[in-house]
């Protein structure tokens, strides 16, 4: 794997370079990364990512300072999975930056508790494409919203990537895995699995779905110790709320804090 330490050295050789599948990452990688890297390779293009905290996306500043880093075993987890570059773009990534305005989709859920997240989400991975230029992306499903808005954000500007959403990985008990779950004790971890299960729970009832069912879910969500941001149940293109099931997939989406540890996840639920 061939380490470039800003986007510049990156961009002074990549002509050279054949087609590139691309995963973008804040590092501190878990086996959900290495499945993209191997949803990546899959497509038989040179395997591209990037280890970038991104403060533009960070509305609390603690929460960026927390941020996990662990560099080096990242570097070695990238290396194992056969990922040929490695970007890792210092400030300048930041110079002169175009800032882009996320779409009112981004309002909704995680939006609506984290102001300007996914501008910053979109402005940084706008800079990466301009220099990467990938044919293809891969994101995680677990981040819904934001695979969606980079989506839409594709379609809008017409670029030329193909982007590839992938299942969420999970531990044994069904806990999505995340970056934040190393700040989680194995007590904790245990209770945050109550919210896939939440969701599955969700899933098998999906005959009776409408508010009220859902407030009594984020009523024991919240029995369980959790401070929860939203439970919601929506469309899965526009995310405005809906109970339509018997017409529609639905997205069921959760983001919950246990402790100073703010966590998501989410189940598409296909229709009746
Ligand atoms: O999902 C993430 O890790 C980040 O939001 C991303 C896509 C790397 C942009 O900073």
């Amino acid at each position: 794997m061939i380490i470039y330490n800003s986007l510049e050295e990156f961009n002074s050789i990549k002509h050279n370079l054949p087609k590139l599948s691309f995963v973008p990452t804040m590092g501190n990688l878990h086996e959900g990364h290495a499945s993209l890297i191997d949803i990546a390779k899959k497509t038989g293009n040179e395997v591209v990512s990037t280890i970038y905290v991104n403060s533009l996306q960070f509305n609390d500043k603690n929460d960026f300072i927390n941020y996990p880093k662990t560099l080096d075993m990242d570097i070695e987890l990238l290396d194992k999975k056969g990922c040929n570059h490695l970007i890792l773009p210092d400030s300048s990534i930041l110079d002169n930056i175009k800032s882009i305005k996320a779409p009112i989709k981004s309002m909704k859920l995680c939006g609506a508790h984290r102001p300007g997240h996914f501008d910053g989400v979109l402005t940084i991975l706008n800079r990466l494409f301009e220099i990467i230029n990938p044919h293809s992306v891969v994101f995680g499903k677990k981040d819904y919203q934001q695979f969606l808005l980079v989506k839409d954000f594709i379609d809008e500007k017409k670029l030329n990537i193909n982007i590839i959403g992938a299942n969420t990985i999970r531990n044994n008990n069904g806990l999505a895995l995340s970056s934040r779950n190393i700040l989680l004790t194995e007590k904790d971890k245990l209770i945050a699995s109550t919210l896939y299960k939440t969701l599955k729970d969700v899933e098998k009832n999906k005959a009776y779905l409408n508010s009220e069912y859902l407030k009594t879910k984020l009523d024991y969500l919240k029995s369980s110790g959790f401070k929860v941001d939203y439970l919601m149940s929506c469309d899965t293109e526009s995310l405005e709320e809906s109970y339509n099931i018997n017409n529609n997939d639905l997205l069921i989406a959760v983001a919950a804090h246990l402790g100073s540890v703010r966590l998501i996840d989410n189940l598409v639920i296909s229709k009746l």
